[in-house]
């Protein structure tokens, strides 16, 4: 039986989990169908990621100090190696500043025609995406979307939250008539590209230089349909 629900009973254990132990057990000992060890595990996969199966919802103001929060850890994590690291350290300084930043960002994205969302796993916020129109469009160019950032703190990577926020986006932007869509990622960044691949975006063969803490690097465009 499907159960959905993100209460936890007691010691701060998700509900879900005790649900999904619950069927484990009760197939476990199902003595009509005598023990089956592959259909067991199988299941118990099956429930485990269901466990963790991020939620997606709009940003609220009241995220943004775990979005300025994730945001850095990702930055120091994602880019250590791509980034200066003394850059990376000093953005550890300011987060009132930049939970002053986000809660701006959140207020104005809907009347700007944008969206951020986030993904919560247990209750707290593990990643987040912004998208909306293309930024860069020339004139000439047929309307696209764009998701201008998808960051997941590094304690909940390889969980599916970056693709639980990529399908709520491409959703989005679908429903608004964009019949493409588009992004920008750093040429250097490997774990993102790989994770946009394995999402279908191709790179269009479009690059730009990417200023950040006083170094110029090299930024390649992916595109993706939509519909
Ligand atoms: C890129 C990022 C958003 C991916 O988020 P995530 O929640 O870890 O991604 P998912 O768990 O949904 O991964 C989906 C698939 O993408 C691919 N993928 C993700 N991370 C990968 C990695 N490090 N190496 C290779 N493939 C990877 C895998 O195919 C993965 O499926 P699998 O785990 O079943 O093998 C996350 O690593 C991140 O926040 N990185 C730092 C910030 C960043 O670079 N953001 C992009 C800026 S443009």
């Amino acid at each position: 039986m499907p159960v959905a629900g993100r209460a936890s009973v007691s010691g701060g254990v998700p509900a879900r989990a005790y649900v999904a132990m619950a069927a484990v057990y009760e197939h476990m000992f199902d003595l009509q169908r005598g023990p089956n060890l592959p259909g067991m595990l199988e299941r118990l996969a099956v429930m485990a990621r269901s466990a963790i199966a991020p939620l997606v919802r709009q940003a609220e103001v009241a995220d943004a100090a775990a979005i300025a929060t994730s945001h850095v850890r990702s930055w120091q994590a994602g880019y250590a190696n791509v980034i200066s690291s003394e850059f990376l350290r000093s953005l550890g300084m300011g987060l009132p500043l930049r939970t002053l930043h986000w809660q701006t960002l959140i207020l104005g994205a809907e009347a700007q025609g944008e969206f951020m969302l986030v993904g919560e796993v247990d209750g707290e916020v593990a990643g987040w995406l912004s998208g909306g129109a293309y930024r860069d469009a020339g004139s000439d160019e047929s309307p696209l979307g764009e998701v201008y950032a998808c960051y997941v703190d590094p304690t909940h990577w390889r969980q599916g939250v970056g693709s639980a926020l990529m399908a709520d986006a491409l959703e989005r932007l679908t429903r608004a008539g964009y019949p493409q869509a588009v992004l920008w990622v750093l040429a250097d960044n490997l774990r993102a590209r790989a994770f946009y691949e394995h999402l279908g975006w191709l790179a269009d063969g479009a690059r730009k230089m990417y200023e950040v803490g006083g170094e110029r690097h090299p930024e390649v465009r992916y595109r993706r349909r939509l519909s």
